[in-house]
Order: C-alpha cells, then sequence, then structure tokens
C-alpha cells in the first residue's frame, strides 16, 4: 500500500505547500483535497498522477483547507461517488452537484462506511469549539491490522483511534492531529507522521524518534509490511 502527501503546510523539494491536507492512497483513493486547486493539481502532477486514474473521494470535514480544491473534481472523471460526513452543508452539497452533476454523494453517519475499494470510513464525531466541526477519518486494511488517516482530528485524535481500534489492530496514524496532546496513546504504533495542524508535532517526534515521520507534501509512504 502506497500513500502519497499531495497536500500539506511542509512541502518537499519540486511540491507546494499551503495550510491543508490531502492524501493520495495506492494512485486512485483520495481524502481531502487542501486549500486550493493549483498547488493540488500541481503536487498531483508532480508525482505523475494522471486525474482520470482517481475513482474514489472521501472529505474528512468542511473546513476550507480540506475542500478547497474540490473544484478538481471537474478533471477527475473516473470518481463517481464522494464519501462526506451527514453534516455536510446544503451549500457544499449543491456545490458538489456543480462541479460534477448526477455524482453519487455516500453520507458517513453513525456507523462504518466500507467504500467500493475496501478502505472504511469512521462514524462522524463532533468536536472542537462547541463541537460544531463534524469529522470523518480514513481507516486502511494493511497485511497485520489497519492504518489511520485523520484529516483535522478535531473531535480528538484518542476517540477517532477508538473508532479505527474496531476495524484492526492499529499499525499507524498519519495525518493532521490538532490538538491532540494524550501522546501515550500512540505507543505501540510502527509508523506515526504528525503534518498539516498538528500542534505537539516536536513533542511526538521526540517521544517517538523511531516510529514519527513529520509529513510534507510529496512525502510518499509505504505501508506494505504494516
Ligand atoms: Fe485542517
Ligand atoms: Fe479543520
Amino acid at each position: 500500500m502506497n500513500i502519497k502527501i499531495v497536500y500539506d503546510n511542509q512541502e518537499r523539494y519540486g511540491f507546494q505547500c499551503g495550510h491543508g491536507f490531502s492524501v493520495l492512497v495506492n494512485d486512485f483513493l483520495l481524502f481531502d483535497m487542501g486549500k486550493d486547486v493549483v498547488s493540488l493539481r500541481a503536487n498531483l502532477s508532480a508525482f505523475k498522477i494522471d486525474l482520470s486514474q482517481i475513482e474514489e473521494v472521501a472529505l474528512s470535514h468542511e473546513d476550507w483547507d480540506h475542500v478547497g480544491g474540490l473544484d478538481l473534481l471537474a478533471d477527475m472523471p473516473s470518481v463517481k461517488e464522494i464519501y462526506v460526513p451527514m453534516a455536510f452543508s446544503a451549500e457544499i452539497r449543491e456545490r458538489i452537484e456543480l462541479i460534477r452533476p448526477g455524482i453519487k454523494i455516500v453520507d458517513v453517519y453513525k456507523s462504518a462506511v466500507e467504500m467500493t475499494s475496501g478502505a472504511v470510513m469512521t462514524p462522524q464525531l463532533s468536536g472542537g469549539r462547541k463541537k460544531r466541526k463534524t469529522e470523518i477519518s480514513l481507516v486502511l486494511k494493511t497485511k497485520n491490522g489497519v492504518a489511520l488517516i485523520t484529516g483535522c482530528a478535531h473531535p480528538g485524535l484518542t476517540k477517532i483511534i477508538k473508532q479505527a481500534r474496531k476495524i484492526g489492530k492499529l499499525q499507524a496514524v498519519i495525518g493532521g492531529f490538532h490538538g491532540f496532546w494524550n501522546l501515550g496513546a500512540l505507543r505501540g504504533l510502527k509508523l506515526i507522521v504528525p503534518t498539516h495542524c498538528t500542534k505537539k508535532k516536536t513533542a511526538i517526534l521526540a517521544k517517538y524518534p523511531t516510529q514519527a515521520r513529520a509529513g510534507a507534501a510529496g512525502m510518499e509512504l509505504d505501508l506494505t509490511e504494516l
């Protein structure tokens, strides 16, 4: 299994950065779409990804830094379904419909939803200030368990990890961890990639020097042996 970070606050040489997040799984599943179309398109192109290869799209939550590149959906003809939290507003649903008329919007609510490819979206959880942010996360089945990919983790990474552990033995966590502070919750993981909005990135890298790596646009991760 291959993960490519295609939008992030940090970038590697040859890639663009911006405040946002997007990850491509196995060159066909896109999770989140960053803050803007220009950088998202440039980074996919730097990885030599043809947009027609992308077959599945999931959006973690409605923050602009995760749905800002949504217009790029117009150039992804192979995407027939888009997975979103049930809490998505009427405005963003209309926008999706305008960009890709007839596309099937799959709502994720109280139960985990298995995507066509076998990847799983966790049930929607709420968090952030006044619990206004509702978010779903991606769980990928690996050889020995599962890997969790989060957008911002506004509901709290510890709560999301609990959901992922219902699906399989957790091996890796990658993404935005936001204000997550309970670093002990990451004990036992083989790979930890804090990135995007993670406030305690430095502390996580210091506590788990062999397992943790800082994420950036242009980074590729091989999860085959996890
Ligand atoms: Fe974010
Ligand atoms: Fe966010």
